[in-house]
């Protein structure tokens, strides 16, 4: 499972203090685009309220293995929509109940049931994580495949310091992403630039151009998803920043370049996707300029190739190209990734993919060409994505 729109997990919530941590981490998890379906213990129930479940996942909380959805099988059905089980926190009176495989309530039995990977973020008193039963049924649990996320050391809800703190939301969510992220890119950092850029003529004027930053997204959507670490350099667009992508916004080419210098150095990949304005104005008026009969010039300065630049680094990224092209697109595009010493080239007729949700593409690299039937950006963006990790690997 990698597609993190469509990733669904079951938070469940047994009886302890940190009980209410887990609606920061339901948070969490609703912000990166996860469905999240909380269940919870009867004992939970006097920590936290349904309600602020429900108000944070906008579903309604499960606590009732006697039929609470009304179809008498939710440790069922709930188990099998689920990519992923984290119960959080895990009192040590449910760990000791998943060790003997006890089914006496909604949560001890939907995992019981299930067939997707369990975590525990076990919370507890100090001596209750010490105490050689827990213990024995840590060592157990650990043995049965059952992921362990913490506890850590600190002060203690009861005023005790030891081990037993429930981890952090921020840890837990961190720990899943890698858990739902093991791809082919995993422990890779892919930087991308999309969009256009915007040369300012003057405060209220400029030069850009039609790229909608489609491509670019979806790409970066499509990189999380095979499970890389992605930095998105974005030009003005409109689109929301894909789940668990890191965004830098910029405006100009000039701009778009230092993002891109400070970003790649340890990035292992970088595609080159914005549409970067190739020229930009000599000078920029401090006042709007004022409307007149006569023609005007405006005096254009070559802007930096930031492509060439990255992939002339003496330790340079695998780098992508992209050419749109309104004529003659093999030939031109083929003469851009030699040119810039290119391993692989995305090619498309600029007439046909800027600011489409679709696209007809062409991927030239040293054995030949490769065509990508006209399909939606993201499906194109997978794509790519397989071809390169192909190359990679
Ligand atoms: C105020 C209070 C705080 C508690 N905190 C914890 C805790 O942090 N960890 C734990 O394992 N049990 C804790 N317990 C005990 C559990 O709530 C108890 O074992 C309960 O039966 C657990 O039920 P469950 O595992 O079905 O959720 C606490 C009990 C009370 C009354």
């Amino acid at each position: 499972m990698t597609d993190t729109q469509r990733a669904s997990i079951i938070l469940g919530i047994t009886g302890g203090v940190a009980a209410y941590k887990a609606a920061e981490l339901a948070r969490l998890w609703i912000k990166a685009g996860y469905s999240v379906q909380a269940v919870m213990t009867e004992a939970a129930t006097h920590f936290i309220g349904t309600a602020t479940l429900q108000a944070l996942t906008g579903k309604p909380v499960l606590t009732d293995l006697w039929g609470s959805s009304g179809s008498g099988m939710d440790h069922i059905h709930a188990s099998r929509q689920a990519d992923l089980i984290v119960v959080a926190p895990a009192s040590a009176d449910f760990m000791a109940k998943l060790v003997q495989g006890r089914a006496d309530d909604l949560l001890s039995t939907l995992c019981l049931a299930r067939d997707c990977p369990l975590l525990l973020a076990p919370a507890m008193n100090r001596e209750m994580w010490s105490n050689p039963a827990t213990q024995r049924n840590v060592a157990q649990l650990v043995e049965d495949g059952i992921g362990m996320i913490g506890p850590d050391s600190g002060e203690q809800a009861c005023g005790e310091t030891g081990v037993g703190r429930m981890s952090e939301p921020q840890a837990i969510f961190e720990a899943v992403e890698s858990l739902l992220h093991q791809g082919p890119l995993s422990g890779k950092k892919v930087l991308i630039t999309a969009g256009p850029t915007y040369e300012p003529i003057d405060p209220v004027r400029g030069i850009t151009n039609l790229s909608s930053g489609k491509m670019g997204y979806a790409l970066a959507a499509a990189a999380r998803e095979a499970g890389a670490k992605v930095v998105l350099v974005s030009g003005p667009t409109a689109l929301a920043t894909p789940a668990g992508v890191e965004r830098l916004n910029v405006t100009t080419a000039d701009e778009m370049f230092e993002a891109v210098m400070s970003a790649v150095t340890d990035a292992d990949v970088f595609f080159a996707v914005a549409a970067v304005a190739d020229y930009r104005p000599a000078e920029i008026g401090a006042q709007k300029m004022k409307k007149s009969e006569q023609p005007l010039t405006l005096n254009l300065l070559p802007n930096k190739d930031i492509l060439a630049s990255v992939a002339a680094m003496p330790k340079a990224p695998f780098c992508v190209g992209f050419a749109a092209e309104t004529e003659k697109l093999l030939e031109y595009a083929e003469a851009k990734r030699k040119k810039k010493k290119l391993p692989m080239l995305v090619a498309n007729l600029a007439q046909n993919t800027l600011g489409a949700d679709q696209a007809e593409l062409i991927v030239l690299d040293d054995d030949g060409q490769h065509p990508l039937p006209a399909a939606d950006k993201l499906s194109q963006a997978r794509r790519i994505i397989s071809h390169l990790s192909k190359l990679l690997s």
